[in-house]
């Protein structure tokens, strides 16, 4: 009868579901992390905009004008009232008597690169044509086509457009869809990448933190059940079974991906590449992808090996630093190949100063900057792969407008000019390294 007592028990246990609390609930217990993550990215991207919240980092006012592919140029009138609301005005460039305002809500980014802002139409967040570019100091078109007919009249907005269907299961903690007619409504906890969506909900633990198994830590998962707790949004595809959203999720049961399950179930591979052999990411987010390529994943290398989960103080929330290639030969100054200045020098066939002229920098040549340069040209391939300057000149002689960087272009500049330059670099790394 004991054994039939426990059967019946276990279920019972396993019904007690936890629920999102918010991270302000985990702060009060973790206080040196929390100090850390409030300052990443992760927490602070997008901000919900109030006089008390004022995020907006450019001065509001005056008028926009806008020109993407064959739509007439655009016209946007900014306005900021008395009470400190944000307004924008888009106008009907075919019949400028035809105008709608909208007040801004949130604003995403603002952290020294662009800002851009959401506007919330029904029950869904859309993002404004405008983005605000704060190196250049100025406004450029984003997604110009969402909003404007080539006639350059208004569009009636697509909610297959909107936040909530392509953006938001990346971008929220806590997210949960409502089917409505035509598209999805959302509800979530938190704005951003809160401590839940890394751990999962943490009602039970909060609770009873010592009891085990209430809460996740992505370090005591399954390797890859690990590396998927971040790879759930660096990365790039649609929903399983039917590819409605642009994000991890079950879209037949209208489930998000549970951590510590097989992302696999949740999200198909669309990933953004270039046509080369080895396939490297042309779009931003797609780190997971890049490297499962990487020798690095048969070692059981984790983003969290190079990367401090809680941020700090280094670039890019990197464990070490990389300009100096500490972080690299933390693990690689072990082989005789790099460890010493010496060694290294023969590898790369330059002096060796990666603190000053990039010389020997590990990243320079194993982490090149493949994202296309009308995107985020910063994003750096995570497959570690040497591309060869071979590789690019075949995609120039095909088409010059479309052409994969390469492991000596990122500091060669020279090289990649016209084709004559590709073709020097092609053969001096050839000398340099053999076919
Ligand atoms: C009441 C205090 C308290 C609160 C609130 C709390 N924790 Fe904890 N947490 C603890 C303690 C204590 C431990 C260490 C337990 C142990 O070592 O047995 C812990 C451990 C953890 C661990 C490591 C678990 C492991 O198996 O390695 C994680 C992850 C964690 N907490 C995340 C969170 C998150 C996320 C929240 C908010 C949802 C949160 N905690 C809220 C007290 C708290
Ligand atoms: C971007 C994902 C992510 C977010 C957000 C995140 N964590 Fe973690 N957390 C991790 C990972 C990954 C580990 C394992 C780190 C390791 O072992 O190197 C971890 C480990 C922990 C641990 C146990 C080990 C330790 O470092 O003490 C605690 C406790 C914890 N996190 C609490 C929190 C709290 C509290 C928050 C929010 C303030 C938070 N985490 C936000 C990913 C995250
Ligand atoms: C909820 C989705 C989500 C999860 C989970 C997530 N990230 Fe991110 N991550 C983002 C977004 C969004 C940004 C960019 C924020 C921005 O630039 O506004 C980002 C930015 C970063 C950055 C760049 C930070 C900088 O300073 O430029 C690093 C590094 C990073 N994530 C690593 C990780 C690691 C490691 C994990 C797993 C422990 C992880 N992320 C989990 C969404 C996520
Ligand atoms: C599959 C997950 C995912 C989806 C879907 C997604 N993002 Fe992101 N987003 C990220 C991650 C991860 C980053 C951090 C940059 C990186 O890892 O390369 C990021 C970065 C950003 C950034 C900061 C960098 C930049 O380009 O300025 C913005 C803004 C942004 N996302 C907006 C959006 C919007 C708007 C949508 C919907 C149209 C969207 N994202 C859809 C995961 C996602
Ligand atoms: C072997 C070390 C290593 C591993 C593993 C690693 N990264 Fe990185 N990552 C770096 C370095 C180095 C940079 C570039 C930093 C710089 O230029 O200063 C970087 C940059 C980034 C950035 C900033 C945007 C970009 O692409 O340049 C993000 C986001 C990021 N990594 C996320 C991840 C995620 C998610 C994983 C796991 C799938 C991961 N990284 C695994 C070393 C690593
Ligand atoms: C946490 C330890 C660790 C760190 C940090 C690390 N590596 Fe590795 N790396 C490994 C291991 C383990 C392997 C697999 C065994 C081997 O080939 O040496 C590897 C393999 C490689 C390879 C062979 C790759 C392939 O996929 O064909 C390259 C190239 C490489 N690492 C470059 C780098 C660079 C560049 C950095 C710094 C941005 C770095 N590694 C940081 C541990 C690390
Ligand atoms: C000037 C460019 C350059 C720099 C800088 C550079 N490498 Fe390499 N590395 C190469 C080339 C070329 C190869 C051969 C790759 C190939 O055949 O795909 C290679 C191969 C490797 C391999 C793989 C060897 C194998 O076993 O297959 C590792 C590991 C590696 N490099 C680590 C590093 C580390 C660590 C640093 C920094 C100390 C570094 N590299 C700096 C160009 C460079
Ligand atoms: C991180 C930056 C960086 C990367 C990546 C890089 N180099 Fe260099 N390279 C330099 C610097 C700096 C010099 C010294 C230039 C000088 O003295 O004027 C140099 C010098 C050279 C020279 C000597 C001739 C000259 O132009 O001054 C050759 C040849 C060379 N690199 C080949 C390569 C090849 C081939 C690759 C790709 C595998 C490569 N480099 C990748 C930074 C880099």
């Amino acid at each position: 009868m004991c054994v039939l007592f426990v059967i019946l028990c276990v279920p019972s246990l396993a019904i007690a579901q936890a629920s999102y609390v918010g991270s302000a609930k985990c702060v009060s217990c973790h206080k040196a992390i929390s100090e850390t993550w409030k300052d990443t990215l992760h927490n602070k991207s997008q901000q919900a905009l109030s006089p008390a919240n004022d995020t907006v980092v450019v001065d509001w006012q005056g008028v926009v004008k806008l020109k993407a592919g064959k739509i007439p140029e655009a016209t946007v009138k900014l306005h900021k009232d008395d009470k400190g609301t944000y307004h924008a005005t888009l106008v009907d460039t075919k019949d400028t008597s035809r105008s709608v305002t909208y007040t801004i809500a949130r604003t995403y980014g603002g952290w020294g690169w662009k800002q851009r802002y959401h506007v919330i139409i029904g029950n869904n967040h859309y993002i404004l044509p405008i983005q605000w570019n704060q190196a250049a100091l100025r406004w450029v078109p984003y997604n110009l086509q969402n909003w404007y007919n080539e006639d350059g009249s208004l569009k009636a907005l697509s909610v297959k457009n909107s936040f909530e269907m392509k953006c938001a299961a990346c971008h929220n903690t806590g997210l949960e869809l409502k089917k409505v007619n035509d598209g999805y409504e959302s509800k979530y906890l938190e704005l951003n990448t809160g401590c839940e969506k890394c751990h999962g909900p943490g009602s039970l633990h909060v609770k009873s933190p010592k009891a085990k198994g209430k809460i996740v830590n992505p370090r005591k998962l399954a390797y890859e059940r690990g590396l998927e707790v971040c790879g759930q949004c660096h990365n790039r595809g649609v929903s399983v079974p039917n590819g409605t959203f642009e994000f991890p999720w079950n879209d037949k049961d209208n489930k998000p991906y549970k951590l510590g399950e097989a992302l696999s179930n949740y999200y198909q591979f669309k990933p953004g590449v270039w046509e080369d052999a080895a396939s490297h990411s042309k779009h931003h987010h797609q780190q997971w992808i890049d490297l499962q390529k990487s020798k690095h994943f048969k070692a059981k290398i984790t983003c969290y090996d190079c990367h401090s989960a809680h941020g700090g103080p280094g670039r890019f929330q990197l464990t070490k630093a990389d300009f100096n290639n500490n972080l690299c030969l933390s693990c690689h100054g072990k082989d005789k190949r790099f460890s010493s200045p010496a060694a290294i020098r023969n590898h790369t066939k330059h002096n060796y100063a990666p603190e000053t002229t990039g010389q020997g920098r590990c990243s320079g040549c194993h982490m090149v900057k493949t994202a296309s340069s009308a995107e985020a040209g910063d994003i750096h391939s995570h497959d570690f792969k040497i591309i060869k300057p071979s590789v690019s000149l075949g995609m120039f002689k095909k088409d010059p407008q479309n052409v994969l960087p390469n492991s000596c272009s990122g500091c060669h500049k020279d090289w990649v000019k016209d084709q004559a330059g590709y073709e020097l670099a092609a053969s001096i790394f050839d000398v340099f390294f053999g076919k």
